[in-house]
């Protein structure tokens, strides 16, 4: 184990690799505009997306955030013994607020800790607040667009590395995007490093559909809320009310979709053009995959790596596996 930097009373920040600079406009036109619309499901993370899936987190019908914090509560110890992990340089992978790794930190117990986000500005507020309260641990912040190539700075050099990617991310990934995002992570793993990742599994469509179509209705604001945050980014008018939050699971594909169906007959303008939409048209807006036990393990085997270990809840309906890199 080893650590670059001797004063650890504030915490590092470095920008890898900046967010993609091109302008997102043009493909969202193409998106909305193509015979099946759809927008890519990270518009749905501005200031208010984040905060309505914040709120998703604690809903009684979404119970992926719930269920893997038991599963991870209850065999942390088991997690940590299955592969050495202490003194690892944990890597937070989409850390945003920096809550589910603390947790971990009485077990691991890093030499650093280094959350990973698109913008060290997301972290900015989260991270210093911690390092306050763990002044122990070297806390380095990163940015960096990981899902184009995942960059960790020199400074990152306690061994082993343990990556922690929980909350089924994973599953917003088409299943060529997410092998690919698994070989990007694969590269940045020596023999020695760990990857713990949480995945959501396939259920009874009834608890899927349930958990994506709450009862208060912040899944349909999560969702009608992207339409806000194009209106900004590519100039058009949509008006969130007159689209319905539809969340359906597609058994075949075996992810549940989320789409806006539009009420009635309507048109989106926007500064050089404009596209009708029929009453019952529906806009593709997120996927969330589901897997099995055996369809993950054989995602990870295609991507370098294999599964050490997999820990369950009693429902089976979600999965912490602990992963190394295939030998
Ligand atoms: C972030 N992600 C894992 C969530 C999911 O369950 O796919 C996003 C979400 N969409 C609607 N509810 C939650």
């Amino acid at each position: 184990m080893s650590s670059a930097r001797t004063d650890k009373s504030s915490p590092a920040f470095i920008q890898t690799a900046a967010r993609d600079e091109e302008d997102p406009a043009p493909s969202l036109i193409r998106g909305i505009d193509s015979p099946q619309a759809s927008i890519p499901p990270w518009f749905l993370y501005d200031l208010i997306g984040s905060r309505l899936f914040d709120v998703i987190t604690v809903l009684p019908n979404y119970y992926p955030t719930r269920t893997e914090a038991q599963i991870v509560a209850t065999n942390l110890q088991a997690m940590c013994g299955a592969r050495d992990v202490s003194g690892a340089a944990l890597i937070d992978l989409g850390a945003a607020s920096c809550a589910k790794a603390p947790p971990l930190f009485d077990a691991v117990r890093p030499a650093q800790y280094v959350p990973v986000d698109i913008s060290v500005e997301f972290l900015r507020d989260a991270v210093t607040k911690l390092q306050t309260e763990h002044p122990e641990i070297e806390m380095i912040g990163v940015g960096t667009d990981f899902s184009k190539e995942l960059v960790l700075p020199a400074e990152v050099t306690a061994t082993p590395r343990l990556f922690f990617y929980p909350g089924s991310s994973i599953g917003n990934y088409d299943p060529p995007e997410a092998r690919g995002f698994l070989k990007r992570v694969r590269r940045q793993m020596d023999d020695d490093a760990t990857l713990w990742i949480g995945v959501d599994l396939v259920k009874d469509t009834e608890t899927l559909e349930r958990a994506y179509d709450d009862d208060l209705g912040v899944t349909a604001a999560f969702n009608r809320n992207i339409l806000r945050n194009v209106n900004r980014v590519a100039g058009t008018d949509f008006r969130p009310a007159e689209w319905r939050h539809v969340a359906l699971y597609n058994e075949a594909a075996h992810r549940i979709e989320m789409h806006l169906e539009a009420r009635r007959d309507l048109a989106v303008t926007w500064k050089t053009g404009e596209r009708r939409f029929a009453a019952g048209e529906r806009i593709h807006t997120e996927s969330s995959y589901k897997f099995t036990l055996e369809s993950f393990d054989a995602m990870l085997r295609q991507a370098g790596l294999s599964t050490v270990d997999v820990w369950t809840d009693p429902q089976r309906w979600f999965a912490m596996f602990v992963v190394a890199p295939s030998t």
